[in-house]
């Protein structure tokens, strides 16, 4: 419950949108619960220009300060969107400021997207998409796509890590044509990667054997979107997946598997201990949408619901729900990618053009709620770090975000667990879920979202750079030793040989 009633004073307003005055800098969150991943304790946190700067019981503040009386817990980060993204012939109809407005009223307060190079320069490209992330009112960051090899993408690799704060790059294996990139790319990248500390992400489906899966859908006749699951099964991504695994097992260096969307693809990341990154989209979707036996809502629903990996058949999300519970994947994303409706109608007549993305930005705090915290899967604190404090953690900006505590940036939600304000069902949006737990969203230090009312305007967000060398990086050298002095064992007995 909130005790203090905030008006929108010197702020203004921008297209029908509030926001408040920057000198609301004062704020303390006082008498409920402070929810971190490591524990929840009774306290309150006082805010002050952005940033946390007390967390404790009983906390006393003059007139001056904005008082909530709440619990609170870090705001949501999602690791993985396409914001404004150029994709299969056209862009994603979200962009940094609706895309973010989504984000902030689902209590997420930081998103990390993708940077595609432009003309094969990777410098290109993230200027491109410092120009799209212009009109940003809540805090990103960037992974880049490698989409082939030469020296000056190696060269601008290390300036993207130690000049332009990125700190993980994105190998596609599938798109053949496109952003698909070999094996030799892979391993190449994988290399330049761990040399500069960056994080290697895969999309994991084998490009030429959905490439035929594609070939023989048509082949049969099958155009409709049911032939886009029909011609890239599970055991295609299961397969990139064991690949881009043993590649970065080969070269010592850490991975991150995107959109995990299947038990076969879960399992090889469960034996290798990689990271996995399931999207809502995989946890609380099936396929029966699209076996609708109503032709005309099966059609019509059917394209909303194409994205790579395919959502699978029901049981793979129930397993990659209980593989997220006991800590085999590691985070949630969304992977969102949004196309209008005559954007997916590109696909009318053949699957292969559908425009493939899901939602997500908005609903992914609320659904993971539901589907994890309600079913009693998960505890409140294991919430919190699947989806907010494990992925700051691997992409190194943790404890500055994913945590309240004294030095964090003040990230905050105010999330009431017993309100569900309307159950959102509808066309546009394949997800049923209540929306509402958010009541208050706070973005370092300033309300952003209350009382269902955006109050921000465009470009008041900021890059939040990461540096290099992230925890999964603790021990490479170690095993790197280790595997060289494995190596000197033979190298010797050769040499007294001759
Ligand atoms: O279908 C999807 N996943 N669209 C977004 C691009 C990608 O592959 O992540
Ligand atoms: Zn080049
Ligand atoms: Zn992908
Ligand atoms: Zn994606």
């Amino acid at each position: 419950q909130l005790m203090c009633e905030v008006g929108t004073g010197n702020g203004g307003s921008i297209g029908g949108i509030s926001w408040l005055p920057a000198s609301l800098s004062k704020l303390l969150i006082k008498g409920g619960t402070v929810v971190n991943a490591h524990r929840q304790e009774r306290g309150d946190v006082y805010v002050e220009d952005g940033i946390i700067v007390a967390v404790k019981p009983n906390i006393k503040v003059g007139d001056e300060v904005m008082v909530l009386d709440a619990t609170g817990m870090p705001g949501g980060i999602d690791p993985h969107t396409h914001l404004d993204a150029e994709f299969m012939g056209t862009v994603a109809v979200d962009d940094f400021f609706s895309g973010q407005a989504a984000a902030l009223a689902g209590g997420t307060t930081m998103h990390i997207d993708f940077v595609h190079p432009v003309n094969g320069s990777l410098m290109s490209g993230f200027e491109a998409y410092e120009k799209k992330a212009s009109k940003s009112c809540m805090d990103y960051g960037f992974h880049m796509v490698i989409r082939h090899w030469d020296e000056s993408v190696s060269k601008e690799m290390e300036i993207m890590v130690k000049e332009n704060g990125i700190n993980s790059f994105k190998f596609f294996m599938v798109y053949k044509g496109t952003f698909m990139v070999d094996d030799k790319v892979l391993l190449r990248g994988m290399k330049r990667c761990k040399s500069l500390g960056a994080l290697a992400m895969v999309h994991a489906e084998n490009g030429d054997a959905v490439f035929e899966g594609q070939k023989r859908m048509i082949e049969l006749g099958i155009t409709v979107p049911e032939g886009h699951a029909l011609s890239r099964p599970p055991m295609l991504e299961a397969e990139a997946t064991m690949r881009a695994i043993r590649l970065a097992s080969f070269m010592n260096t850490p991975l991150y598997v995107v959109h995990v969307m299947c038990i076969d693809a879960m399992e090889e990341i469960a034996k290798a201990r990689k990271t996995g990154e399931p999207v809502v989209s995989g946890l609380v979707l099936d396929d029966s949408k699209l076996w609708d036996p109503d032709f005309i809502t099966a059609a019509k629903q059917d394209f909303r619901y194409v994205m790579s990996p395919p959502i699978r058949e029901s049981g793979h999300n129930k397993a990659l729900q209980a593989a997220l519970s006991t800590g085999v994947l590691h985070l949630v994303g969304t992977d969102h990618c949004t196309f209008s409706s005559s954007q997916k109608a590109f696909g009318i007549d053949d699957f292969r053009k559908i425009p493939n993305g899901v939602n997500g930005i908005e609903e992914r705090m609320h659904l993971v709620w539901d589907t994890m915290v309600e079913s009693s899967q998960i505890s409140v604190t294991d919430y919190v770090r699947i989806t907010s404090t494990e992925c700051a953690r691997i992409f190194n900006i943790y404890p500055r975000k994913g945590a309240i505590l004294v030095g964090s940036d003040a990230d905050i939600i105010i999330f009431n667990e017993l309100r569900n304000k309307s159950k959102i069902s509808s066309f546009e949006n394949q997800y049923e879920f209540f929306q509402g737990k958010v009541e208050v969203t706070i973005s370092r230090g300033r309300i952003v979202w209350k009382d269902d009312e955006l109050k921000v305007a465009p470009g008041s967000g900021k890059y939040i750079p990461m540096p290099p060398f992230g925890f999964l990086f603790d021990g490479i050298e170690k095993t790197d030793a280790k595997l060289i002095s494995s190596f000197k064992a033979p190298v010797h007995r050769f040499k007294s040989d001759v």
